[in-house]
């Protein structure tokens, strides 16, 4: 089996109820049953991880390196400023795919960078919370290569 490790950075547990019109209405706990839910109908163990806090989010992600295939995370507005959290990921040499729900290209301009971004396979952006699913299903396919 499958398993991966899905982080969720700061304020993403207000999915649902922080601006819902760039956000959507999903409930942050109705976006991860939706994940289970596809996980166990593609064969996948997906571990979820929510935190407001740039150390807890490293220690995540080293955490996944003793049982993870491979990482999907969200890492919020860490993603345009954390060395610490881009280090992580490159440390561990596990896969990443990195997901955001809005369309960070046509928000602020401190959204376009990423210091994540170069150190991932690729990136699912702007396709609302259908972009966990997305990532699930482009996750496996990266793991199934690998093992090839
Ligand atoms: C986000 C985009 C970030 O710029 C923002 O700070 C977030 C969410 C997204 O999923 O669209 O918290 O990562």
């Amino acid at each position: 089996m499958i398993r991966l490790s899905l982080i969720h950075g700061p304020n993403l547990n207000l999915l649902g109820i922080r601006e819902a019109d760039i956000y959507g209405t999903d409930s942050f706990d109705d976006i991860n049953r939706k994940i289970k839910q596809r996980g166990q109908e593609c064969g996948l163990e997906v571990r979820i991880f929510q935190s407001n806090h740039e150390g807890e989010i490293v220690d995540a992600i080293q955490d996944a390196r003793q049982w993870a295939d491979g990482i999907i995370i969200n890492p919020g507005a860490l993603t345009h400023y954390s060395y610490s959290i881009r280090d992580a990921l490159a440390a561990v040499r596990l896969p990443v795919i990195e997901v955001h729900v809005s369309n960070v290209h046509a928000r602020e301009e401190f959204r376009r960078h990423s210091v994540v971004s170069p150190i991932v396979v690729g990136q699912i952006v702007g396709m609302g919370t259908y972009g966990y699913l997305l990532a699930l299903d482009a996750m496996r396919h990266i793991v199934e290569q690998s093992h090839m």
